[in-house]
């Protein structure tokens, strides 16, 4: 059939289980190609653009030039996807759906908030492990901010798309689910008055000062940039993530020198905007040689309408 659809299906797994699959369909869906890679870790460095310049230069993108993704750029996307590997042991993986090819177009719902988009990610996710959302919007985020490095838009869709219609291009398995979805490709310089856009009348949107979302000690208790110390840059890459509705709902308490997550609710999303959140502090740690790693600790400050997700400690294996 005259019908192109790249699956890139990347399985993240626990340490028992770190095996990677890539699998390409081309041409007719009949013709495979299956290769396995070992990944020992996810801690996969951005190659192209520091990571700290990739999160300030990212933005939600909602309309595109209708440019399909070369293939070269798609094989890039795909390499970087299986290298990485998602924390927390969280089972998922990511498709690249690409509908250039196909003859009569395939329109994948999202209600008008995105268009000009051919080529989009699909976060897959199995299991109901805890913090298994949260490692999937870590590793998803990760191929955002690798896609921006590579100067391409993004835009997160946890709400307003049409899950049926993208199932449909999925090779979803019965025990999977699809959690979220992001147009990838070039941006138009004539963006649409999109739902969105006029929500945020045309602005870049923005962000909720430090010190009301990072504490010091104690809930409530603003944080400054200079008590932040070695975690003050880290933390200002949080607050730059992007969020459902933008609603930011990440909070930290920086306590004895270890920094606490917590998230707050935020209509279910909540776990994808810590998952990312997650994501840009360790990264941003990582190229900073900032030493640690997550761990769940059970002493973990107390805060009123929040839930602990997990701490950066400098040895988290003891
Ligand atoms: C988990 C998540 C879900 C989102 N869902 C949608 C969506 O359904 N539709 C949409 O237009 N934008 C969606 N967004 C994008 C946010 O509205 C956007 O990130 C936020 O307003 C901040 O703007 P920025 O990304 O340009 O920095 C989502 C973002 C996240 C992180």
């Amino acid at each position: 059939m005259g019908f192109l659809v790249i699956f890139v299906c990347i399985f993240a797994r626990n340490e028992a289980h770190s095996g990677v699959y890539v699998t390409i369909f081309g041409g007719k869906m009949g013709q495979k190609r299956q290769k396995k890679a070992r990944v020992e870790n996810f801690k996969q460095p951005l190659n192209v653009m520091k990571i700290t310049e990739a999160i300030k230069t990212r933005r939600s993108v909602r309309t595109y030039t209708g440019e399909a993704l070369d293939d070269a750029t798609v094989g890039q996307i795909a390499d970087y996807i299986t290298d990485l590997r998602a924390p927390f042991g969280a089972e998922c993986r990511i498709e690249i759906v690409r509908t250039a090819a196909v003859a009569e177009p395939v329109r994948l719902g999202t209600y008008g908030a995105i268009r000009g988009a051919t080529d989009y990610l699909a976060l897959i996710v199995r299991g109901g492990a805890p913090l298994t959302r949260e490692g999937a919007a870590y590793m998803f985020e990760q191929v955002v901010l690798y896609c921006t490095s590579l100067g391409l838009g993004t835009c997160w869709l946890a709400g307003f798309f049409d899950r049926g219609g993208f199932k449909k291009h999925l090779s979803l398995r019965p025990d999977e689910r699809l959690c979220s979805v992001s147009p990838v490709g070039y941006a138009s310089d004539k963006p649409h008055r999109s739902i969105s856009t006029l929500l945020n009348g045309g602005k870049p949107t923005s962000r909720k000062p430090f010190g009301e979302i990072f504490f010091d000690g104690v809930f409530g208790e603003p944080l400054s940039e200079d008590r932040a110390g070695v975690y003050a840059l880290p933390l200002e890459m949080v607050r730059r993530a992007p969020s459902a509705n933008n609603k930011q709902s990440w909070r930290v308490i920086l306590t004895g020198g270890t920094p606490h997550f917590y998230k707050t609710p935020s209509m279910g999303y909540e776990n994808l905007d810590v998952g990312i959140a997650l994501c840009h502090f360790a990264e941003t740690c990582r190229e900073k040689g900032i030493a640690g790693g997550w761990k769940i600790v059970t002493d973990a400050p107390s805060a009123p309408k929040a839930a602990y997700v997990a701490s950066w400690v400098g040895n988290p294996d003891k």
